[in-house]
């Protein structure tokens, strides 16, 4: 469809995504603990269009990883359904990848190697080896491909493991505070890496985080959660083009009507 109007500055990703779309329908989820049932996730209901950025914000321990496990079918919800692309999600799949806040990167393997499983596993490594070398480069690491985890920083570490999610092409990626233990300054300039690596490849994003102005800068919608179990207690679209700034009045504005909606005050 073409618009007259089309504005010249893209808030979407290009229209050539491969992202899935995400459907959440009423999924609420329980850990049995030895006499005692504790409820994490109460009819949690979202979709994440193909090619979005979605960011999830909401108190420590109300069921965020959570319900990014249950995204990535490494367990079953207790109720409702998730499904990709309208086929519901039973199990893991190499187009969903999750990066969490920890590299955890193999510390005997350099960074290749490293970024070499997901294709060595599905027995894809002889014949696509090229597909290691493209996400190197797609996080800046190429000249580090030799390099073993102990030589790297903590940035250069999240890179890699960014790195080893994005040779396997995900459709869907799947990120838990993966920025959380980085310092301030590496985590501003991965930041903006994120987006860019987002823009350029299309997937879609569901991305934890419990700094609101990451989310800001990052997402084009936000989900707010309650506490413990989470339901979903706000929603915004986040309508600014990229790339943004941490100064522009709106985000701030967005900023302190999320941070009210999360109960932290008019002091911060
Ligand atoms: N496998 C598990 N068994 C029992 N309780 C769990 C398990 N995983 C998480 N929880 C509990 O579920 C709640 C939500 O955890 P989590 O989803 O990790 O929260 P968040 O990521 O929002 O901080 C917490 O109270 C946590 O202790
Ligand atoms: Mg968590």
């Amino acid at each position: 469809m073409v618009s007259a109007a089309a504005p010249a500055i893209v808030t979407e990703p290009a229209a050539a995504s491969n992202g899935v779309r995400l459907t959440i329908d009423q999924v609420s989820h329980h850990f049995s603990l030895r006499d005692q049932v504790l409820p994490v996730l109460n009819r949690v209901s979202l979709t994440a269009e193909p090619g979005e950025f979605v960011a999830l914000l909401g108190p420590s321990g109300c069921g965020k990883s959570t319900l990014l496990r249950l995204v990535a079918g490494l367990e079953p919800p207790r109720r409702g359904t998730l499904a990709v692309d309208g086929v519901p999600i039973t199990g893991p799949d190499p187009s969903r990848v999750v990066v969490f806040q920890d590299p955890t990167l193999y510390p005997w393997r350099t960074v290749w190697d490293n970024a070499a499983l997901g294709l060595e596993a599905r027995g894809l490594l002889s014949t696509q080896r090229q597909r290691v070398d493209d996400a190197l480069a797609r996080v800046g690491l190429s000249d580090f491909a030799r390099a073993y985890p102990r030589q790297l920083s903590g940035g250069m570490a999240q890179r890699a493991a960014l790195a080893r999610a994005l040779v396997n092409e995900p459709r869907l990626l799947i990120l838990d505070e993966p920025l959380g233990k980085l310092d301030s300054l590496t985590r501003l300039s991965m930041q903006g890496e994120l987006v860019s690596l987002w823009q350029r490849s299309g997937f879609t994003a569901l991305l934890v985080t419990h700094d609101v102005e990451e989310a800001l800068l990052l997402a084009t919608r936000v989900i707010v959660f309650s506490e413990r179990p989470a339901r979903i207690t706000a929603e915004l679209k986040i309508d600014r083009a990229y790339p943004r700034h941490r100064d522009d009045p709106e985000l701030i504005r967005l900023r302190r009507e999320i941070l009210g909606l999360l109960g932290l005050g008019e002091g911060w």
